[in-house]
C-alpha cells in the first residue's frame, strides 16, 4: 500500500489515506493522482437554508423573454443575441476530444434543450464520419421543432472551395434551418505565408464561393474572414461589403490567434459596423479564442459594440487555448445585461447549463478545472469561515448566481444522502438536483449501479453518484463490453490476467495475458481480444471520495497504432487522432480497463466511420 497526503477541503488539516499499489505500465504514462471530489458537492451543500434568493439574478423558472422569429439576416429585436455553439466544430479540434457519432448527436440534442440558436455541427469535408454525424444531427434535431417553433440551425463549415460548400450543403440541407458558414483568411501573415494568394484574389475567391452557396438553394450563408483581429480593416470593410452583395447572411469575425484585447476587439467590431457597406442588412458575429485568456470579454465587447451572433463552446473547449466558454458568457448576459449590456439577452434556458457541461466533459474527456467560471466544482463552493458566514446570513454577499439557474440545486444536507435502503425515487431526485436530467432507460442502469455500490459502501456521496453517471450514461457505444476480469498481481511473480469480453453481438471472447503490472497485463489481455493495436498516451485515476471503500474513476488517451487522422478546418492539415476513455468502479483495475476499453470502442467508432477520407486541400482555394 502506498500513502498520499491530500487536502481535504472539509478539514482544515491535511489528510493521510492509503491508496493501493500504483499499477505499472510498458508505455509512458503520467503519473496517477488521486483527488477528492468536486468540493462544492460537498462543501457548499454543508450550508443550511439554502432557498433564500440570490441577490443579481432569480432562479425562479423562466421568466425568459421570447425568442424572436428566425429570419438569418435579421432579429427583430435589437436587444437579443444568438449564441452559435461550436463545441462539435472548434470544440472536437481539441487534442484528445474526438467525439463518436453517437456522442455528438446527444450533444447536438442537449444544445438543442439548451435553446442555442445555431449548431455548428461539424466541417462535412473533413472524413466520412464528420459528413455523417452532421447530416444524422441535420436530419434529427434540425427537425425537431418545438412547441414555441424553435429549432436550431444546423450549420457546417466549409473552406471557400467549391467542393467543401457542397459537401456542406449536402450535410445540412435536410435540416428546416440549414446554414453553410465558409472562411478565408484575410490577414496579411495568411495572404503571404498561408493562401499565396493577393487582396483581389481572395475578394473574388470569397465572393464567387457565397454566390455559390446561395446558388445551392442555401438561404443561410455565413461568411468569416479567418484571422480579422490582425486583418487590415480597409481590406476587411471591402471584402464584407462584397460578400454582402454577394448574398452573406451573416458575418463572423473571427480572432483566430485570439491577440485582441476587449477594447480592440469591440473596436473593431464597432468599425465594421460603421464602415462596412450593407452591414445593416446582416448580422455580425464574434468568434474569439482563448489564447491570452481573454475569449469571453472579448466576445462581451463585442456584443457592446453590436454583434449579435456569438460563438461559443462548451467549457470553452477548442483549438488550442480553447474558445469564449457558452456558460460564462451566457450568464454575464443573463447577469449583467440589463445594468451594462444596455438590456441584451439570450433564448438560452440556462437550467441545462450543468447537464450539457458534464455530458461535454465526459464525452470529450477534457475535464473542466475545479475554479472554472459557473461549471467548476468549487464554482459554488464556499470554503472559508467568513464567506459560510456571509453566505448563512445573505446569500448575496458572496454569490451573484444562484446554483439552481444553471441547473443546481442545494439541499439541506451534507450532500450524503443516499444508502442501500434508497429507492429510486431518491436517487431521481438527487440526480435532478445534481444538474442530471436523465430518461427512464438511463436512470434504471444508473440505479441497479447504484444499488451494488450502495450494498458495500455504507454511504453513497453525490461524488459517487456523479462517477456513476459518467460510467453509465456518457459511454461510447460499446462494439467491446468488459463482462469479467481475474487479475493475480503481488511481489511473487509476474502479473496476470485473465478477461472476458463480449463483441457487439454478445459473443463472449476470453484472453489471458502476462505484463508487469495488473493494469499492464489487463491491457494486454484486452489486446489480445480487441486485435486494434494502440499506444497508450494518458492514464490517470482519481478516487472521488476518502476512504478505501472510494469509487475509483480511471481517464485514458490513446492512439491508433494505424494513424487514424482528420482533416483540420483551419490549417488544412491532417491531424492524428486521439481517443479518450473513462472507468469508474470500487476495483480499480476493473474501473481501468472499462476506461481502456471506452477508448478503443471510441476508435473503433472511428475507424468503421471514417473508411473514405477526404484528401487534405492545405487550404488551396479553387474558385
Ligand atoms: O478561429 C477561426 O478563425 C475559425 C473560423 C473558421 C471561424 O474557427
Amino acid at each position: 500500500m502506498a500513502s498520499s497526503i491530500l487536502r481535504n477541503p472539509m478539514l482544515s488539516s491535511p489528510t493521510t489515506i492509503t491508496t493501493p499499489s500504483l499499477p505499472s505500465f510498458s508505455s509512458k504514462p503520467s503519473p496517477l493522482s488521486f483527488r477528492f471530489p468536486p468540493s462544492h458537492h460537498r462543501s457548499s451543500l454543508r450550508i443550511k437554508s439554502l432557498r433564500l434568493s440570490c441577490s443579481l439574478s432569480d432562479p425562479s423558472p423562466p421568466l425568459r423573454r421570447r425568442r424572436p422569429e428566425y429570419i438569418p439576416n435579421r432579429i427583430s429585436d435589437p436587444n437579443y443575441v444568438r449564441v452559435f455553439d461550436t463545441t462539435l466544430r472548434d470544440g472536437e479540434q481539441s487534442p484528445g476530444a474526438t467525439l463518436t457519432s453517437k456522442e455528438k448527436l446527444d450533444i447536438a440534442r442537449q444544445l438543442a434543450k439548451l435553446g442555442v440558436d445555431v449548431i455548428e455541427a461539424g466541417f462535412p469535408a473533413a472524413s466520412k464520419d464528420d459528413f455523417e454525424a452532421v447530416k444524422t444531427i441535420a436530419e434529427t434535431v434540425g427537425n425537431a421543432v418545438d412547441g414555441d417553433g424553435y429549432v436550431p440551425v444546423i450549420c457546417g463549415l466549409s473552406r471557400c472551395n467549391k467542393r467543401d460548400i457542397e459537401t456542406a450543403w449536402e450535410a445540412v440541407k435536410y435540416a428546416k434551418r440549414p446554414r453553410i458558414h465558409t472562411f478565408i483568411a484575410t490577414s496579411d501573415i495568411h495572404l503571404e505565408y498561408k493562401l499565396k494568394k493577393s487582396k483581389d484574389e481572395v475578394i473574388e475567391i470569397a465572393r464567387n464561393m457565397v454566390k455559390f452557396a446561395r446558388s445551392l438553394g442555401c438561404e443561410d450563408v455565413e461568411f468569416s474572414p479567418e484571422d480579422a483581429g490582425r486583418s487590415e480593416r480597409e481590406f476587411l470593410y471591402q471584402i464584407l461589403g462584397e460578400v454582402i452583395k454577394a448574398g452573406a447572411t451573416t458575418l463572423n469575425i473571427p480572432d483566430t490567434v485570439g491577440i485582441t484585447l476587449p477594447s480592440e476587439f469591440g473596436q473593431l467590431i464597432a468599425d465594421i459596423k460603421a464602415n462596412t457597406p450593407g452591414i445593416e442588412n446582416v448580422i455580425i458575429s464574434t468568434h474569439c479564442q482563448n489564447d491570452l485568456g481573454l475569449s469571453t470579454a472579448n466576445t462581451l465587447s463585442g456584443a457592446h459594440s453590436g454583434a449579435r451572433q456569438l460563438e461559443v463552446t462548451i467549457n470553452g473547449i477548442g483549438e488550442r487555448a480553447g474558445n469564449a466558454s457558452l456558460e460564462e458568457v451566457v450568464m454575464a448576459i443573463k447577469c449583467r445585461g440589463d445594468h451594462v449590456l444596455g438590456g441584451l439577452y439570450t433564448g438560452i434556458d440556462t437550467r441545462h447549463i450543468v447537464m450539457t457541461s458534464k455530458m461535454v466533459e465526459d464525452y470529450t474527456g477534457m475535464q473542466t478545472q475545479p475554479h472554472k467560471a459557473i461549471v467548476g466544482a468549487n464554482a459554488f463552493a464556499h470554503e472559508s469561515g467568513i464567506h459560510q458566514d456571509g453566505m448563512l446570513k445573505h446569500k448575496g454577499t458572496y454569490e451573484i448566481i444562484c446554483p439552481e439557474e444553471i441547473g443546481l440545486e442545494r439541499s439541506n444536507d451534507a450532500g450524503i444522502v443516499l444508502g442501500k435502503l434508497s429507492g429510486r425515487h431518491a436517487l431521481k431526485d438527487r440526480l435532478t438536483e445534481l444538474g442530471y436530467v436523465l430518461d427512464d432507460e438511463q436512470l434504471s442502469s444508473i440505479f441497479w449501479r447504484f444499488k451494488s455500490v450502495a450494498e458495500r459502501k455504507k454511504r453513497v456521496t453525490d461524488a459517487d453518484i456523479i462517477a456513476l453517471v459518467s460510467d453509465e450514461v456518457f459511454q461510447p457505444e460499446a462494439l467491446w463490453k468488459l463482462l469479467d476480469i481475474q487479475i493475480t498481481c503481488g511481489t511473487l511473480g509476474l502479473s496476470t490476467a485473465t478477461v472476458k469480453l463480449a463483441d457487439a453481438d454478445g459473443k463472449e471472447h476470453v484472453a489471458c495475458s502476462m505484463g508487469t503490472g495488473p493494469v499492464d497485463s489487463a491491457y494486454k489481455a484486452v489486446d489480445l481480444v480487441v486485435k486494434e493495436p494502440a499506444t497508450l498516451l494518458e492514464y490517470s485515476m482519481n478516487a472521488v471520495t476518502e476512504g478505501i471503500d472510494a469509487i475509483a474513476t480511471t481517464r485514458v488517451l490513446i492512439r491508433g497504432n494505424n494513424n487514424y487522422s482528420t482533416t483540420n478546418a483551419i490549417t488544412g492539415e491532417e491531424v492524428q487522432r486521439t481517443f479518450s476513455g473513462t472507468g469508474a468502479g470500487m476495483d480499480i483495475v476493473v474501473s481501468s480497463v472499462k476506461a481502456y476499453v471506452g477508448a478503443l470502442n471510441k476508435m473503433l467508432d472511428f475507424k468503421e466511420n471514417s473508411t473514405t477520407k477526404i484528401p487534405s486541400q492545405n487550404n488551396k482555394v479553387p474558385a
